[in-house]
């Protein structure tokens, strides 16, 4: 029998009808208006929708009829949005998929509260698994929620140290954005029918796919076309993030330029824009963008390494991993 392929497109077309549909009954049939609107406005913002079509790949792969994951699958988008509205107070960023993120355009207060009830709407939609695994996806999801808010508190902490490992990094990432691609994929697999140990080892694969992803958000950050990117070039730099571009920078310099950096970095009197620049001008004698192409190209062989141990449909797996190469490559 012939294959059926999965339709990227329709797949994404579905997903972002019921995200349309969602948004519309939000600015319908909710009050206040100032606390939904902004969801609608952000959620309107568009974004790629890794997150659901990971969780329709992951059902596809046991089950060709992904529709049952369709709704389940918007419940990870809200609450990656969620995490987005808050991050974007937390990291100050101006700049949102090409657009006036919710704390400038509203206030903070504002992106607080809808934040937080973007959160609700994602625990109200994961209800809309199958009761035979619902315990089993809450439990994971709790978790992974929690890890995200211990990632993005680590995210914050290494702002103000000046010595962080790449090892303790690479922990931060797995927390703030790894696990949370991890359960995209295992919840699909689970209403795709797949057995705890085969979604867990699906997890794994989003889990080294999602270390890979945030190396190339580092990597965008800095050498992203704004326009492609839809978010402030070099603002990781402005805010003393710790990205891996600057850790390897650290780790692979000389005591003098070391010296540079901390200048560059933690001096006052210095504008973002001169910060940013003479950072950059670092990372190119260092060759740091080349470097990070090697870390996150080890990470996402990883993934498809984890994902070639899986017993599934070869063809489909061969589809999953087209997606992924994707992803590699994206300019945004
Ligand atoms: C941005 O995620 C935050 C990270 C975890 C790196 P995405 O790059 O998936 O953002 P959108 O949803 O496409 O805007
Ligand atoms: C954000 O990481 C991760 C979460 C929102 C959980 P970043 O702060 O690097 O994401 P962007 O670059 O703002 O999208
Ligand atoms: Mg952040
Ligand atoms: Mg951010
Ligand atoms: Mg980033």
């Amino acid at each position: 029998m012939k294959n059926a392929s999965f339709d990227f497109e329709l797949a994404l077309y579905q997903i972002n009808q019921a995200i349309l549909e969602y948004s519309a009954s939000l600015i319908s049939e909710r009050l206040p208006t100032e606390l939904y609107s902004p969801v609608a406005y952000f959620l309107g913002l568009g974004g790629k929708r890794i997150r659901p079509l990971l969780s329709l790949l992951g059902c596809y792969l046991f089950e060709a009829k992904y529709e049952l994951a369709i709704k389940p699958s918007i419940a990870v988008e809200l609450f990656h949005n969620f995490t987005l509205i808050h991050d974007d107070i937390m990291d100050n960023a101006p700049l949102r998929r090409g657009n006036i993120t919710v704390h400038e355009k509203w206030n903070t207060s504002v992106a607080i509260l809808s934040g937080d009830v973007t959160l609700i709407e994602a625990y109200d939609l994961l209800e809309n698994v199958n009761s035979e695994i619902r315990t089993d996806v809450f439990k994971l999801f709790n978790k992974v929620a929690r890890q995200v808010c211990e990632g993005q508190q680590l995210d914050m902490n290494f702002e103000h140290l000046i010595h962080v490992k790449i090892e303790q990094y690479l922990e931060m990432i797995a927390l703030k954005t790894a696990v949370l691609l991890g359960f995209s994929l295992y919840m699909g697999a689970r209403i795709g029918g797949a057995t705890q140990e085969q979604a867990y080892s699906l997890y794994q694969v989003g889990l080294n796919l999602g270390i890979s992803f945030q190396i190339k958000d580092d990597l965008l950050d800095v050498f992203g076309e704004t326009t492609k990117v839809g978010k402030q070039t070099g603002g990781d730099i402005i805010a003393n993030k710790k990205t891996y571009l600057l850790l390897y920078a650290l780790e692979n310099t000389s005591e003098s330029q070391k010296q540079r950096f901390q200048q560059h970095l933690y001096s006052k009197d210095i504008s973002s824009n001169d910060k940013v620049r003479n950072i950059v001008e670092l990372y190119n004698e260092l060759e740091v963008q080349k470097n990070t192409i090697i870390a996150m190209k080890s990470y996402f062989d990883k993934a498809i390494s984890c994902l070639d141990e899986l017993d599934v449909n070869h063809f489909r797996k061969t589809e999953l991993k087209a997606y992924f190469q994707t992803l590699f490559d994206r300019q945004f």
